[in-house]
């Protein structure tokens, strides 16, 4: 894909719902009793690959146009799969679906594409089998992929060493079948969809955040979920390449419509304030459980930031376009306590580190994140994604603020959790 410089970005945008609420949305569905019924879903192949898996399980599930119908079967009414469990390159597929088979009565394997099948599983598998599962990583390296034996599940308190919503979710599923109370801590509060969709479904949880930002979340197991009606608001990880786009082009006044803005996921909109960004959230609403609002944001001259600690879980997908800011920026942004970004769908150091200095800007890695000394421009550049969604359309955003042409490798990736990215860029770049 060719990117050529934007003189000026005006208009709206709506982009697609939040990647982690449909997945989300399927899975309880699926273990839920009755029907639920899904608008806004993202038809990413990310989330197509979450549905075929439950397909595999013998759900029933009906994809059309306006409206997904997910017809569970209940806690205890998935089937044996036919086959491997496909998550693609998902690791949110992978991870939940692994704490929703812990605490099957029947086996399952699960394996992914080489991305997925390269990252950590252990950080699930090992709290899974201290509550009695019994999955194993069939290469023995700690990755997909996973075999998966039908074991009694009980109740544990686990403390995580990492923020992460797939761990505590995955927990917290393998739970609903253990028995007796099951509690996840984790070190600073990660997205929190999971405890906010289970409890409408049905779910005996609670959750809290102490003082020291320490995050606690608890379920009780239970008989039956029961079927809903979601509404999956716009993901904000995906309206993060618009905020950018709008921010780094001159004239540019874009308005992206209906997204999500959950305090667990909205730590970018913080940071562009604190760089100096003109943004603002409008038509607040809480309407479909998570918060949500069009943000408005107009072209503004950046400076740079420190980001770190409790922030960081709320904003990992977005640091590929946070670091394209930070090399527009003026003066030295610092990113650290990021090391989570090398276990992403590419290692997101090196490849944000790769692709920046193609671009010409002057970045230095790090152990757990990078600094990069912002010069306020960057030149066109042949960028490659390796296959990385989003490590693909953050360059695209910086080829429409760099001068001369750039060009996305792999560009087709952005399928994962976006793809209609270019043609909405196109859209945007055309209006009058
Ligand atoms: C996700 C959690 C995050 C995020 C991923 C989606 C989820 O991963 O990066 O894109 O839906 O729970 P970690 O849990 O590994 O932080």
């Amino acid at each position: 894909m060719e990117i050529t410089p934007a003189n000026s970005l005006r208009g709206e945008v709506t982009v697609p719902g939040d990647k982690s609420i449909s997945h989300r949305s399927v899975m309880f569905g699926s273990i839920a009793k009755g029907t639920t019924e899904i608008t806004n879903f993202l038809q990413g192949a990310d989330c197509l690959a979450t549905i075929r898996c439950f397909q595999s399980m013998g759900i029933a599930i009906e994809n059309t146009p306006n409206r997904i119908l997910v017809h569970g079967r209940g806690l205890h009414g998935l089937k044996k799969p036919s086959g491997i469990l496909d998550a693609g390159n998902s690791g949110t597929t992978a991870r939940l679906l692994s704490g929703i088979l812990a605490g099957q009565t029947f086996s399952a394997a699960l394996s992914g594409d080489e991305s997925l099948n390269s990252r950590p599983m252990a950080r699930i598998i090992d709290p899974l089998n201290s509550m009695g599962a019994h999955i194993s990583s069939l290469n023995n390296d700690g990755c997909a992929p996973l075999f998966i034996e039908p074991r009694k599940l009980h109740g544990i308190k686990y403390q995580s060493p990492v923020a992460s919503g797939q761990v505590k979710s995955a927990i917290l599923l393998a739970g609903l079948y253990a028995d007796s109370e099951t509690s996840v801590t984790e070190p600073t509060l990660s997205r929190n969809h999971t405890e906010l969709m289970l409890r409408g479904f049905g779910a005996n949880l609670s959750s809290e955040t102490a003082a020291d930002g320490q995050a606690a979340a608890s379920i009780l197991p239970c008989d039956e979920l029961y079927g809903q009606k979601i509404t999956v608001p716009g993901d904000i990880s995906s309206a993060a390449y618009f905020i950018a786009a709008g921010l780094l082009v001159p004239g540019s006044e874009i308005l992206i419509k209906n997204t999500g803005v959950n305090p667990t996921r909205a730590g970018i909109l913080t940071v562009c304030r604190r760089m100096g960004a003109d943004i603002s959230c409008v038509n607040k609403t809480t309407a479909t459980g998570e918060p949500a609002a069009d943000i408005l944001v107009k072209h503004s001259p950046l400076k740079a930031v420190t980001i770190e600690g409790a922030i960081i879980p709320t904003l990992i997908d977005e640091l590929p376009i946070i670091a394209v800011m930070a090399a527009f920026a003026q003066g030295v942004t610092v990113i650290k306590d990021a090391a989570e970004l090398k276990v992403k769908e590419t290692n997101r150091i090196d490849t944000i580190t790769e692709n920046l200095r193609a671009m010409g800007a002057d970045v230095t890695p790090t152990e757990d994140g990078m600094v990069i000394r912002g010069s306020g421009a960057l030149n066109g550049a042949v960028i490659d994604s390796h296959l990385d969604h989003r490590i693909a359309m953050a360059f695209a955003i910086a080829g429409l603020a760099a001068k001369g042409t750039t060009v996305i490798k792999g560009s087709r990736c952005v399928d994962v959790s976006y793809p209609a990215f270019f043609e909405t860029l196109k859209a945007l770049k055309s209006y009058p």
